[in-house]
């Protein structure tokens, strides 16, 4: 019996497989505030390690309800402080690609494709749209506005995302995303994955006036850029159990905003224990717990300021990690309408002109 030979040693190692996409981002409205960090930045910050992580400044989606000149004229204020928030909470421009929506031409090619891939009626069938013409004071649909799910396929799949970590408000749009991917494929050929949305189960951060969720525009969000001082006088003025009139009546702790902040924002956990015996028994005031929430949120926030003075500080830095990652989503985008001019065949006039004009810029 002969010993069989060794197998033969690959020529070269396996490739390391390439991690799956991730893409999500947000409209540039204004700064991000603690709501924000617990109901997506902090999974945002523990995804990018998992996945090759895209995260998108939509400036274009906030045309749909505001196309007027000054509104436009807000929005590189608005996108540098949403770029700053993300650095500061600690998306690591390292490891992740964060981009300027308006600033990957392909974005505005693609989505005329898409709008041949999805009916009037099922776009009208979305709640959200109606709710945002409502916002807007818009008694009538745009035709932009209509189109907002499509515009938000078209940034999944220009970067040919898997997963988009979305609140629940969004998993519709993803949901047209899938079907759009999947009637592409099928008239065109295989070239978008079908998206994921990750919904989790996130959490919605109560206000500091008590009502059920953080907003900027309900004035009761404590902001992840608020300096020490703002935080305190936040927190004093904080709703908190109204049943409860001295420091020596039982309080309630369920549901009561101060200890909802508490539990999301106070590293010791024990010192928060200790805080709801006392309360519930009458044997702390309103004032000390607070004063204790006040320090426990500018200790959460303290590393977030610093990284935020730091690319205050360092602006070609800033500058740098918006041109770092539009360059390497132009890359992408331009693969993608390769592969899809390609399946289409929509690069008919670049192959029957190939010789007299670059379309494209393709050469
Ligand atoms: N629609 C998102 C919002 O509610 C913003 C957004 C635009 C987005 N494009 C996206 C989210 C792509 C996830 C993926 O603000």
């Amino acid at each position: 019996m002969t010993a069989l030979a060794p197998n033969p040693a690959p020529a070269a190692a396996p490739a390391v497989p390439a991690r799956p996409r991730l893409l999500t981002g947000d409209r540039p409205t204004g700064r991000l505030h603690l709501g924000h960090y617990v109901g997506s930045l902090v999974n945002r910050v523990r995804l990018q390690h998992e996945y090759d992580a895209f995260f998108i400044i939509a400036d274009l989606h906030t045309l749909t309800t505001r196309p007027e000149r000054d509104h436009i004229s807000a929005i590189p204020a608005l996108i540098h402080e949403i770029l700053l928030d993300y650095l500061a909470v600690g998306i690591d421009p390292e490891v992740a690609t964060i981009f300027v929506q308006s600033a990957i031409p392909e974005t505005y090619e693609l989505n005329l494709l898409f709008e041949m891939l999805v009916t009037v009626p099922r776009l009208e069938r979305l709640p959200s749209l109606k709710d945002m013409a409502r916002d807007a004071n818009l008694d009538t649909m745009p035709f932009g506005l209509l189109g907002y799910p499509v515009l938000q396929a078209v940034d999944i799949l220009l970067p040919r995302a898997h997963i988009v970590p979305v609140g629940k408000d969004n998993q519709a749009h993803v949901e047209i995303t899938r079907e759009i991917a999947r009637r592409f494929n099928l008239l065109y050929g295989p070239v978008f994955p079908e998206p994921e949305a990750l919904i989790g189960d996130v959490p919605t951060l109560v206000g500091t006036d008590g009502s059920a969720k953080m907003s900027k525009s309900a004035n009761n969000a404590i902001f992840l850029s608020d300096d020490a001082d703002t935080v305190e006088a936040k927190v004093r003025g904080m709703y908190t159990d109204p049943r409860r009139l001295r420091a020596t009546d039982p309080g309630t702790v369920e549901g009561n905003p101060v200890f909802i902040f508490h539990d999301n924002f106070n590293a010791d956990q024990a010192e928060v224990a200790e805080l709801k015996e006392r309360y519930r028994a009458g044997r702390v005031g309103d004032v000390e717990v607070k004063k204790r929430l006040a320090i426990a949120i500018n200790k959460f926030l303290d590393p977030i300021r610093e990284r935020r003075a730091h690319y205050q500080a360092h602006p070609l830095q800033l500058q740098d990690v918006l041109a770092t990652g539009i360059r390497r989503m132009q890359a992408e985008a331009r693969e993608t309408m390769r592969l899809v001019r390609a399946a289409t065949g929509l690069d008919y006039t670049a192959r029957l002109y190939e010789d007299t004009i670059d379309l494209f810029g393709t050469e």
